[in-house]
């Protein structure tokens, strides 16, 4: 059906409206919140009525410099003012070579193909362990060990690469290669390595599954594996890169390097862009030609990139996640003390789940009175409230945080205080 032009330049539509016409058009594999956000400044942003929220969710862990940051701001507009908005990876601009080059700078990598999303990304990766093992390791290996509850994208080469059954369902056949681990069991992993495995492939952070944090046993013992039997290893800093557990990349952490390193949703401060990463010696498995993406390496994504790149490598900058983490992390605890419900916080940085019993609607039912009470947050793999904020936050945003979860949780369980 034709949009008569008069419904897309009549006046602004009030919320309602938007909801209902929303859920009609919208492709039913969403559920969004009824809620129409407008604008976004610092860590707040505001819905079509005006009404502010302190956004500890932050786009899905994507606007690591919140909302309307001067120079993201400044620099996407010079961009746009040049008029290229776009020039396909037939040509090179400045901001796509100044971003290879930052990321390769800041990494163990040599070089870096430029993506448009986490599961693009992910492809990419996949395909270059493939393609590695077959062409230059000149071995028949071509599967993939993934992990239980791990999550890296819904295109069908990074849903089979997902280990959860519940995103698969309707979609089989999955591609066939990808083999799934108990995440933190290192012995299970061992037992699933045969003639045919090219690469071990993980989040050192489960972000979607609940906030799960790999041990440092467990990583430099998937690092040893991999060089005994000549296995590459994949880390999907999707979520978990960019600053956000205070190092950043989270792999830093362990002073464990991986072979090839996926990075997305941060990474643009809410431009979409992913990348893929890895060392001269393993990308000899691409040619001209074995892979590509019409996007990939956009001016405008790649200016915003360089900008996030930019500041989130400032001096301090890290350190600074890092104690603001560990602040939030002590308020959570707090309020993991005063309710029985939750049984645990995790995470790293300021990537936190505060994990609670008692099923999937104990999580989502704080996320929805966080909401109510002006502060965004999710429920994560059903059972853990997920804290993923911009990481300009301040120590006030945490303590008004802290004051909304608490209520939150004290008006859904019946617990503690709430005020
Ligand atoms: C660790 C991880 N990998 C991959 C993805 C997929 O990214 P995208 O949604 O940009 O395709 C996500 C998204 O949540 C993620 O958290």
């Amino acid at each position: 059906m034709a949009i008569a032009r008069n419904e897309m330049t009549a006046k602004p539509k009030q919320a309602p409206e938007l909801i209902k016409s929303g859920r009609a058009t919208m492709s039913p594999s969403y559920n969004p919140r009824p809620l129409v956000l407008e604008r976004g400044q610092g860590v707040r942003v505001y819905d079509i009525d005006g009404r502010s929220y302190l956004d500890f969710l932050a786009g899905i862990a994507v606007n690591l410099l919140g909302y309307g940051h001067p120079s993201l701001t400044e620099a996407l507009r010079s961009r746009i003012e040049t008029g290229l908005l776009h020039t396909s990876n037939g040509f090179f601009t400045a901001p796509q070579v100044q971003l290879q080059c930052a990321l390769v700078e800041n990494s163990f990598a040599d070089r870096v193909f430029l993506a448009n999303s986490g599961a693009e990304a992910n492809e990419a990766a996949i395909k270059l362990a493939r393609r590695y093992q077959r062409t230059v390791a000149n071995t028949p290996r071509f599967e993939i060990i993934t992990f239980e509850n791990s999550f890296h994208g819904r295109t069908i080469g990074a849903l089979s690469a997902t280990g959860q059954p519940k995103y698969h369902e309707g979609f089989e056949p999955l591609v066939p290669g990808f083999l799934y681990a108990r995440f933190n069991d290192l012995a299970h992993v061992e037992s699933l390595i045969g003639e045919h495995t090219a690469a071990i492939m993980l989040e050192p952070v489960q972000g979607e599954a609940g906030v799960f944090a790999a041990d440092q046993a467990f990583m430099s013992g998937l690092r040893d594996l991999c060089d005994k039997h000549g296995i590459l290893l994949i880390l999907d800093e999707i979520q978990c890169g960019m600053g956000r557990t205070g190092r950043l990349f989270a792999h830093e952490q362990y002073g464990v390097e991986p072979d090839i390193m996926t990075l997305a949703k941060g990474l643009g401060g809410g431009v979409p862009i992913g990348a893929m990463l890895a060392r001269d010696s393993v990308f000899a498995g691409f040619v001209p030609g074995s892979h590509a993406t019409t996007f990939g390496g956009n001016p405008v994504a790649a200016t915003a990139a360089l900008t996030v790149l930019g500041e989130v490598t400032a001096p301090g900058f890290c350190e600074r996640v890092k104690a603001l983490g560990d602040m939030l992390r002590s308020g959570c605890e707090e309020i993991a003390a005063a309710h029985e419900v939750v049984t645990e916080v995790r995470g790293l940085g300021l990537m936190l789940g505060i994990a609670v019993d008692g099923g999937p609607s104990v999580a989502g039912a704080v996320a929805d009175e966080c909401r109510a009470r002006g502060l965004l947050v999710n429920a994560a793999g059903g059972r853990a409230v997920r804290l993923v904020p911009p990481l300009v936050i301040t120590e006030a945003d945490i303590e008004e945080a802290l004051s909304i979860l608490g209520a939150a949780f004290a008006a859904v369980t019946g617990g503690g205080q709430d005020s």
